[in-house]
């Protein structure tokens, strides 16, 4: 698929068909997803993906701050994945302190961008996501757990999309996003 294609032709998709999304298919995207920039290449985001359909239930009744609208894409995926993040490495200097004053706020971009790749190589393969990020991460550890030291920054809903994807959103004029200096 052209880049181009890729990335005009992503939507967010939140209806999914029955069609399980293989151990080979995740490994493709995660592949790919391991080529995303990072703060110094700390490589810190993680993917923890979530079929059990119990556990993807619980955590759609009862880890989405009451937002009902995420819960129901949560019960429509067919994969949930929980991007986590290893903490003090990305913003870090390797004493402990923040390398600049964004402080730990790198590894929240660091997670941006892997999941952007990961969701254009989802779609790449033909595979719907959508990226989720109304959700209660203290509530989630009681359903999962998770490796000490990783926070979740995000989720992912992922499937084979339901139906054809509608038009993208409206996205503000180039004029608008750009400010040249000469
Ligand atoms: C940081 C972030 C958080 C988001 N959180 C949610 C969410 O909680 N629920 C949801 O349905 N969509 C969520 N989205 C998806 C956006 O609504 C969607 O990307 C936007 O409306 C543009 O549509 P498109 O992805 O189809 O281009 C989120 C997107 C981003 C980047």
């Amino acid at each position: 698929m052209l880049f181009e294609e890729c990335v005009r032709g992503r939507r967010s998709v939140r209806k999914f068909s029955d069609q399980d999304i293989s151990q080979s298919v995740l490994e493709e995207i995660v592949d790919l997803a391991r080529f995303s920039p990072s703060w110094k290449n700390t490589q810190v985001p993680r993917y923890h993906v979530i079929k059990n359909p119990q556990i993807k239930e619980e955590i759609a009744r009862n880890c989405v701050l009451n937002f009902d609208f995420n819960a129901k894409t949560i019960l429509r995926c067919k994969a949930l994945v929980l991007v986590t993040v290893v903490e003090k490495l990305s913003g870090y200097e390797p004493d402990g302190s923040f390398s600049t004053s964004q402080g730990d706020r790198w590894e929240m971009f660091d997670a941006g961008i892997a999941t952007q790749t990961f969701c254009l190589s989802a779609y790449a393969k033909g595979v719907g996501s959508v990226i989720l990020g109304v959700f209660d991460e203290n509530k989630i550890r009681q359903y999962i757990s998770l490796p000490q030291g990783e926070r979740v920054t995000n989720l992912i809903a992922l499937g084979y999309p339901l139906e054809p994807a509608k038009a993208a959103p409206p996205r503000k004029d180039v004029s608008e996003l750009l400010h040249v200096v000469e």
